[in-house]
């Protein structure tokens, strides 16, 4: 077995080297506290690995993201959500019937429980949909506390099929419309559609070519290996928390503008942007001014250092979807500006800054009459069965242990108490 050797103040170390199917290395430190009394410190995480997993290959050098080993550009082409969601759960593509029982258990779960529609009628109307969705999904687990092990699976085909209503749901309480209840004939993205934008006054059939969209769009978003929100889903069923607790809060990790908040931030930057006269150079000057404390939202990536593969896709889904829809969007010529820019400027070149998933997804979102705080709710959406197989994997992992980081303290040493007259 191949060996790293590390010098500690002149003594000498052997730790093994792991390499993965892909060639990937790893350093395996799992005894250096207990060997060596020295921990390793790594802020942000960029050179730890947290686990082995099977689920997600990513090269952010190369810009190559694979489920399971399928390329993502194959899998937004020819796959359903709902199949690239039985491969990431199961571990598997579903056979036909696989397929239709999977999907008719979608079907039949997708309702929620009357009393919670009275939790929606208690938040304000101001309320943020992801704010209203944690909430939700936590109190999941008080209606379907149990799982019986004739059918272990249940929770998870549950949570699939509630999110999407309870999405919805949030939305038409934020606009004080009645809700739609789901209809079982739809597909998995047709009934969502039908759910946000149905009114009892008159028929809604949605367009095909949103629902399109919107199975590309979430396919792309339904796993992305180690990233904030997983690794908090991971960390918290480490503890054996439930998976309702668990996925709630990894919605809340989500919800930050550096991770998934980033595709609403990116719309609100094109407005802001074309409010103040579309002068996009003075907006690319500010991002690179370490000074101004503005970035430009939907640029960078932590992992991928030349192209995000996710990207690539969505910029041609737009265009699809706006010329077929014959939307102008005067926002797009603002971001195809920026793009432009920012590809050649050698501030944006130097630190391997591109466009990011959450640049198009926005615009995209937009064209689909999706309201800009809805936007980090539909990446909740595709991200869920992602959230789900790390679960599976870390529960069905014998050698599972909570995941406890340590840390290097830096405060006081140790000092006496002063009673409360003397300080
Ligand atoms: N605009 C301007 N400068 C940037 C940007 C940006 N969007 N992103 C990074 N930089 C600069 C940063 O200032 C730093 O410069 P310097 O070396 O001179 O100090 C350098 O690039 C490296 O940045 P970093 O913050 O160390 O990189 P990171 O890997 O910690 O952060 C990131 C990655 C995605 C949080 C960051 O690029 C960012 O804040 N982007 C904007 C938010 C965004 O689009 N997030 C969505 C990520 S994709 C969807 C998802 O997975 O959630």
């Amino acid at each position: 077995m191949n060996k790293a050797k590390l010098i500690i103040d002149g003594q000498e170390w052997e730790f093994p080297l792991l390499v993965g199917s892909e060639d990937e290395r790893a350093i395996d430190i799992s005894r250096l506290r207990s060997e060596t009394n020295t921990i390793t410190l790594d802020p942000g995480f960029g050179n730890t690995g947290s686990c082995e997993s099977a689920i997600t290959f990513i090269n952010g050098e190369q810009g190559i993201l694979r489920y399971l080993g399928y390329p993502i550009e194959q899998l937004a082409e020819h796959a359903s959500f709902t199949e690239v969601s039985y491969l990431l759960i199961y571990g598997k593509l579903p056979s036909e019937d696989e397929l239709a029982e999977f999907q008719r258990k979608l079907t039949y779960h997708s309702m929620i429980h009357e009393d919670m529609k009275k939790f929606l009628e208690g938040y304000p109307p101001t309320a943020h949909p992801m704010a209203i969705l944690s909430s939700m999904v936590s109190s999941l687990s008080t209606y379907y506390p149990e799982v019986s092990e004739k059918e272990p699976d249940l929770n998870i085909v549950r949570l699939l099929a509630k999110v999407r209503t309870i999405a919805a749901y949030a939305y038409k309480k934020s606009i004080g419309q009645p809700f739609t209840y789901p209809q079982n004939h739809l597909s998995y993205c047709a009934n969502f559609l039908h759910m946000m934008f149905a009114v009892p006054t008159e028929a809604y059939e949605a367009p095909s070519t949103l629902e399109e969209a919107l199975n590309v769009l979430l396919i792309l978003h339904a796993d992305h290996e180690q990233n904030c929100s997983t690794s908090t889903v991971r960390l918290v069923c480490s503890s054996q928390a439930d998976l309702f607790a668990a996925i709630s809060a990894g919605i809340c990790a989500l919800s930050g503008p550096l991770h998934g908040g980033a595709n609403q931030r990116v719309l609100e930057m094109l407005e802001m942007i074309r409010d103040d006269g579309s002068d996009y150079k003075k907006y690319v000057s500010m991002a690179k001014d370490a000074n101004s404390g503005f970035r430009l939202m939907g640029f960078g990536h932590r992992v991928y250092k030349n192209f995000d593969p996710r990207a690539t896709i969505l910029r041609k889904t737009v265009g699809r979807v706006l010329d077929e829809m014959g939307i102008d969007d005067p926002l797009l010529e603002i971001a195809m500006n920026l793009e432009e820019v920012a590809l050649e400027d050698e501030y944006f070149v130097e630190r391997k800054l591109y466009p990011n998933v959450d640049f198009y997804s926005g615009i995209l979102y937009r064209a689909m009459g999706i309201p800009t705080n809805m936007f980090t709710v539909m990446f909740t959406l595709g991200r869920l069965p992602g959230w789900i197989a790390h679960w599976n994997e870390l529960r069905a992992n014998p050698d599972g242990r909570i995941g406890r980081p340590r840390q290097i303290y830096t405060g006081e040493t140790e000092r006496e108490f002063v009673p409360i007259d003397e300080r």
